[in-house]
C-alpha cells in the first residue's frame, strides 16, 4: 500500500478526565495537554511525509465551559506561543491558524499574528491549530459568501472559500479520548480521512503511538470511491 500521511488532524481530547483521574483540577489537564502538543509538532516536524499536523485546540462550542476554564485556555495558549516560539524556529514549524480569532482578547491575537509571521517562512511542517473552530459555521460562511456575490455554489468554489481546505484534505484523522465523533471538526476535509478513535487521554498521548497510527494507516486500502 503507499498511503501518504500529508496531513493529520487530531481532536485532542481527554484532559479533564486525565487530569480528575489523579484527582487534580481540569486546568492540570490542559496545562500537560499542552506539553503533549508540542512533543507531537516536533516529532511531525521530523516526519518525512507529514506536511500538515491540525490539532482541535478550542471548538465554537467550548464557550459553554465555565468561564473559569475557558479563562485559564486562553491564558494557557498565549504562553504556549510565548514560550514555544524558539522550539517553531529551531523545527522549521510553520504556525497557522483556522477559526473565528476575532472572539479572543486583543492581546492573544497579537501573540497569534505575531507567531505567524515569525515562521511564515518554514516548510517542515505546517502546524494548524484550530481556534475557536467549528466546521458548519465555516461551511455557511463559505456559501454565504458565494451567494452575497451572486455566485453558483459549486463544489470547487465552495471549497476554495472555506477556510481551512487550502491545508488540503485529510489523511489521518486521530481522536484521542474514546469518544467516536468528529465534534464539528474538518468535516469537509474528511470526507475520505482514515479514522482512527484511541481510548489515549490526550496528556498520555505521544509520538510513540502516532507513529503507530501512521504504521496502521499504511496498511489501510483506501479505495476513494474505487475498486
Ligand atoms: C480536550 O479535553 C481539550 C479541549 C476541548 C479544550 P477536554 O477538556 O474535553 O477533556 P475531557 O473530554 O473533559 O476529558
Ligand atoms: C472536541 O472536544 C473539541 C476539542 C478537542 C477542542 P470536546 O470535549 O469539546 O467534544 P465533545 O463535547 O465531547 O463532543
Ligand atoms: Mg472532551
Amino acid at each position: 500500500m503507499n498511503n501518504t500521511a500529508r496531513h493529520i488532524a487530531i481532536i485532542m481530547d481527554g484532559n479533564g478526565r486525565w487530569a480528575t483521574e489523579r484527582g487534580l483540577k481540569r486546568v492540570k489537564g490542559h496545562e500537560q495537554g499542552a506539553e503533549v502538543v508540542r512533543r507531537v509538532t516536533v516529532h511531525a516536524s521530523n516526519h518525512p511525509e507529514v506536511e500538515v499536523l491540525t490539532l482541535y485546540a478550542f471548538s465554537t462550542e467550548n464557550w459553554r465551559r465555565p468561564k473559569m476554564e475557558v479563562d485559564f485556555l486562553m491564558r494557557l495558549l498565549n504562553n504556549y506561543l510565548k514560550k514555544e516560539l524558539p522550539t517553531y524556529i529551531k523545527n522549521e514549524v510553520r504556525f497557522e491558524t483556522i477559526g473565528d480569532i476575532s472572539r479572543f482578547s486583543p492581546a492573544l491575537q497579537e501573540q497569534i499574528d505575531k507567531m505567524k509571521e515569525a515562521t511564515k517562512h518554514f516548510k517542515k511542517l505546517t502546524q494548524v491549530l484550530a481556534l475557536n473552530y467549528g466546521s458548519q459555521d465555516e461551511i455557511a460562511r463559505a456559501a454565504e459568501s458565494l451567494r452575497k456575490e451572486g455566485e453558483e455554489i459549486t463544489k470547487e468554489r465552495l471549497e476554495e472559500r472555506i477556510e481551512s481546505s487550502k491545508f488540503g484534505p485529510v489523511d489521518i484523522l486521530i481522536r484521542t479520548g474514546g469518544e467516536q465523533r468528529l465534534s464539528n471538526f474538518l468535516l469537509w476535509q474528511s470526507a475520505y480521512a482514515e479514522l482512527f478513535f484511541t481510548q489515549t487521554l490526550w496528556p498520555d498521548f505521544g509520538p510513540e503511538e502516532l507513529e503507530s497510527i501512521i504504521e496502521a494507516f499504511k496498511k489501510r486500502h483506501r479505495r476513494f470511491g474505487g475498486i
